[in-house]
Parts: structure tokens; sequence; C-alpha cells
């Protein structure tokens, strides 16, 4: 069983394989996405560690000048997706490509293939680590507006998480007025039940235009743009994102590049607080424009184990939070708390099961010694991957995937995954003496 499941793991990793980078599906999402792409090369690692590296280099070659890797690379036209590049009119050299970014993950699995590999691998390691230096740096010059370390996004889409709740007051600011007549492609490959709203379409949409119009010009965008927002999980994935390229910059002997990670580490350790919300018992995603809390807990807030913040009492305050949607859900980690008047088991961020933040969740519990919920986030996401075969995303209420087919970061979890199933155990740890 397991033996099948593996096969047909790595058989839609090849399958979505488009000549040295993976497309997240092939029809709904046919080209390079950032996130998933470095994800995906978790998966290849468990059989194919050139491709694993592979993924990430083809990925980085389409870094922009300023530091910028952008969040979608459009490496051969197809009429299937849209906004497609003459929408973004990014006027990149000689590579097309969309306009924002996407979760900084990728040092940290650089970081996890190098530790892993064998002594040569180091030299892809040393090849890619100053496109990672120049992209935290684009981080720190452009997205830290209130020089406390907390990344500022400029779009639903750099998030990952598109149509979460935690965007709904920021999104309702922006002007539609202008956005004119388009046609979805999604809606061909997805019922529109799994999918964002009309409404929030038009919204992504106006904001994709302010950025085309001032030229991608970030220092407009960073100012005036419409949608200004702190986002808890960009923030957390880049403190955790320079905590492993600090260990990298030290084993490449790198001391002015280790002094500005180590501040810039500080600097978000310290400057995390401010996304604290007490009346939620959970760091939430902040609406600059508004000046308020999105007042959400998401499966980001608990990327707080991975990022290793909180003090003792926030770290119970979410682990009692992770207790109490235990109770509620068949499997975690549901993207949007159950308790919410917003969650929705089949809609995209506002419910379901995403492998890849399960993954990072689970990680930093296990690291940070909450080992048997760690445990538990990381057997329920293999289940449900395994239930709900290979899907986008997985309902936390039945366990039947949802969006997309044929997924390549479900694959790519679950080969991951897989490969250490013997370490997840549910037994409570014995008593010290
Ligand atoms: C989409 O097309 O829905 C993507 O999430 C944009 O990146």
């Amino acid at each position: 069983m397991k033996h099948e499941l593996a096969t047909s793991a790595k058989q839609i990793l090849l399958s979505n394989d488009r000549n040295g980078y993976t497309v997240p599906t092939d029809g709904l999402y046919p080209y390079q996405w950032n996130w998933d792409s470095v994800f995906v090369a978790l998966g290849f690692a468990q059989f194919d560690r050139n491709r694993a590296w592979r993924e990430i280099e083809i990925l980085f070659e389409s870094q922009w000048d300023n530091g910028m890797q952008p969040h979608i690379i459009f490496h051969q036209v197809d009429p299937n997706y849209f906004p497609g590049p003459s929408v973004w009119q990014t006027n990149q050299p000689n590579k097309h490509t969309s306009g924002i970014t996407q979760p900084p993950v990728a040092a940290s699995i650089v970081r996890q293939l190098w530790e892993s590999g064998e002594a040569s691998e180091q030299a892809r390691m040393e090849a890619l680590y100053p496109k990672l230096m120049a992209w935290h740096d684009w981080f720190a010059t452009y997205r830290d507006p209130m020089d406390n370390g907390l990344v500022m996004t400029t779009h639903p889409w750099e998030t990952g998480r598109d149509n979460s709740p935690e965007w709904d007051l920021p999104m309702s600011g922006v002007d539609t007025s202008q956005v004119g007549e388009y046609s979805r492609r999604d809606l061909n490959q997805v019922d529109q039940s799994m999918r964002p709203t009309h409404e929030q379409y038009d919204q992504y949409l106006a904001m994709v235009f302010f950025g085309r119009d001032c030229g991608w010009d970030q220092d407009e965008i960073v100012k005036n743009g419409p949608f200004r927002v702190l986002d808890v999980g960009m923030s957390l994935i880049l403190l955790r994102a320079n905590q492993d390229l600090l260990a990298m910059a030290q084993a490449l002997g790198f001391e002015e590049d280790c002094k500005k990670l180590q501040a810039r580490i500080t600097k978000t350790q310290i400057g995390i607080d401010f996304l604290w919300n007490e009346n939620i018992g959970a760091y939430c995603s902040y609406d600059l424009i508004a000046q308020r809390s999105s007042d959400s807990l998401s499966n980001a807030s608990f990327l707080a184990f991975y990022a290793d913040v909180g003090s003792p009492l926030q770290r119970q305050k979410l682990t009692q939070h992770l207790l109490r949607i235990k109770d509620t859900v068949s499997y975690l980690l549901p993207s949007c708390d159950p308790a919410s008047e917003h969650y929705n088991h089949i809609l995209y961020w506002r419910g379901p099961i995403w492998a890849v933040v399960s993954y990072m969740v689970g990680l930093g519990l296990i690291e940070q010694g909450e080992t048997k919920l760690g445990n538990q986030v990381m057997l329920d996401t293999m289940a449900v991957i395994e239930a709900g075969n290979f899907y986008e995303s997985f309902s936390p209420d039945t366990g039947e995937g949802t969006g997309g087919k044929q997924f390549s970061w479900s694959a790519a979890i679950w080969l991951h995954l897989n490969a250490q199933r013997d370490t997840f155990t549910l037994q409570d740890e014995p008593k010290a003496k």
C-alpha cells in the first residue's frame, strides 16, 4: 500500500516536471510557482537529489536585479491561465514573471538539502547562497516599513493564503472600478465552491493593475498601494529562513553577513509581539491602512513554533487553540479556525488543510518540544493526503480532496514525511523519575 502511494507520488512529480521545473498541477497552474517549487524539491530529494537542487536553481534564474524572487515564472505562455504575462507586464530582461513575491521558504529548504546531502552538494548551496541573501536583503529594504522585522505584503497572492479571512478587511478597501471585463480560467478546472469569489478576483486584479501602472516601483507600491498588511505567515517564515541562512553564512565564514542576519533575527524576535492579539490569544496579521488586527486565527499563526518565538504563556495559548481545534475537526490542521464564522471546510484558505503549512507547523511543534501535537499534525497530514489522493488541499472534516488534482506539493510533502513516518508516534513521553 505504502509502496503504491510512493509510486503515485513520484509519478505526480515526474508528470508535472517540465524539463527542470515543476508545475503545481497540470491545467490549473501551468507555470513555475515560487514556494511550490521549493517544497517540491523536498519530494524530489527522496529519489533524485540532482533534480531537487535543479528545481530551486531554475527558480532563482528568474530573480530580479533588485533581489526580489517573483511568485510565478512564466517559462512558456499558456492561454489556460489568467492573469498571464501580458497582464503583469513586468518587463524583466529575458524573463516573464509576475511582479510580486511569495513566502521565503527557500533558505530553509536549501539548508535541509545541504545538510542531508553529500559533501559534493555544498557547492550548490554556495552558488544559491548569494541569491538567497539578495532576496532577504530585498525584504529588509522594501518590506519592513515599521523597521521591526515584520513583513509587509502587498497582495494576498504573495502570502500564498489567497482568500484567508485575514484579508477580508484590507481587501474591502480596494477600488475595483477600473478592473473591467476578463475571463477567469481557474473555474474551468475547479468548482466555484472551492475558489475565491468574483469580487475577490476583481480585488486581486486591481492590486495587480496598481503595480503594473506604476511600473512595479516598489517604493510606490509600499507607500501608496491598495493592500498593505503585516502578514504573520511571511514574517514567521522569513524569521525562520533568516535563522537557516545564518547557519549557512556561519559555515561559509561570511562574518559580515552573520552580523547582518543576527541583527535581523533579533529585530523580528522583538518586533513579532506587535502582532500578538491578546483577545484572540495568538499572533494575527495586521492591516496597516486601517491600522487594525485581522482578529483572525489561521494556520499561519501556529508558525510561531517553526520560527521559535513566543513566551511560555503565549505558546501555551497557541497549544490550547490547537487542542481545541483538534477536538472539533477530524484532521489537523485547518487553515481557518473552525470556530470562526468564516470557516468553510472546502473553500480554499478558509478551512481546508494545506500540506505545506501543516508540515512547517508540525516541524516547529516537534522542534520546540510539543512532540505529540507535532506528530499528530504530521500523521493527519499524511492521512488526508492518502485518503484525499494528492489533491491541492483537504477538508479537515471529511478528509476529502479539494481544489486541483495530482498536486505536486502534496506529493512532495507526503514523500518527505513518509520517509520519517516511524518517528511520528502518539505515545505519551515517559515521565522523568
Ligand atoms: C491563483 O491563480 O489562484 C494563484 O493563487 C495566484 O498565484
